[in-house]
């Protein structure tokens, strides 16, 4: 079955809105456990616009389905990470300006520094995703550093017009292709939704996406346990 992490900064990001307590996010990570989800996704960024340490700390203790934690690589949120084990972190980059993370991780340019950063997670039994862009060199790159998994950043894919599509479904199955052969597990994320999912799903080798905005809007309108199911329902079509 291809996995699903479901991310849940969204619903954070609603109740850092009033900095108050609702919406309950230990309870939206709970609805999505109960709906079949097989991860919850956070990410806890430098200047905690929507996740906050309680909450991470909170969801380690209280979920029974994986705990995958986003983080950009720097000694503060790497300590926290540290301490609370997630079973699994996504190295993302981050910039304080962005809306949503964009583009995937230069792990080109910093093999060296990520290679001690990778072995520093796995010593502690976390395995450790590289959110990269769909490019060979930062597939190879990753595979260098040790990671275990490498997480395909499908934004463009997802923003490309009608005439680029295909284009972009074949970067995507072309660095999978080159993940799975260096003994890397191939996830994807960013930008996915019921319409644009298929021809991801259909990839070879898709171990797991990882899907917040959309499921967190359709939650909205459907409840969350059915935007969570509908999502499952297109990935069980799609698994072997
Ligand atoms: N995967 C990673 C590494 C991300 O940073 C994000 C966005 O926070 C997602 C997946 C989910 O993206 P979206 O919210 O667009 O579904």
């Amino acid at each position: 079955m291809i996995e699903l992490g479901v991310n849940i900064d969204h619903v954070a990001t609603l109740r850092e809105a009033r900095k108050g307590v609702e919406p309950d996010i230990i309870a939206a990570a709970k609805i999505c456990e109960l709906a079949g989800a097989h991860q919850i996704t956070v990410h806890l960024r430098q200047d905690r616009r929507h996740i906050q340490d309680r909450d991470v700390e909170l969801l380690a203790q209280v979920l029974q389905v994986r705990l995958n934690l986003e983080l950009a690589a720097v000694d503060e949120i790497i300590g926290i990470a540290h301490r609370i084990k997630p079973a699994v972190v996504c190295l993302v980059p981050e910039n304080r300006k962005e809306i949503t993370t964009e583009g995937g991780l230069d792990v080109v340019t910093q093999v060296k520094r990520l290679k001690d950063v990778v072995s520093g997670f796995q010593d502690k039994g976390i395995k450790v995703s590289m959110f990269i862009d769909p490019e060979l060199d930062q597939v190879d790159a990753s595979a260098e550093t040790g990671a275990d998994y490498v997480e395909l950043h499908t934004g463009a894919y997802a923003n490309a017009a009608d005439v680029d599509i295909l284009g972009e479904v074949d970067r995507i199955a072309n660095a999978a292709a080159r993940a799975i052969g260096a003994g890397l597990i191939f996830n994807a994320g960013h930008g996915l939704t019921i319409r644009n999912l298929p021809p991801i799903a259909a990839i070879p080798g898709l171990n797991e996406v990882n899907i917040g905005h959309s499921i967190v809007s359709r939650a909205l309108f459907l409840g969350l346990d059915q935007a969570v199911e509908e999502i499952l329902m297109i990935l069980e079509e799609f698994s072997l």
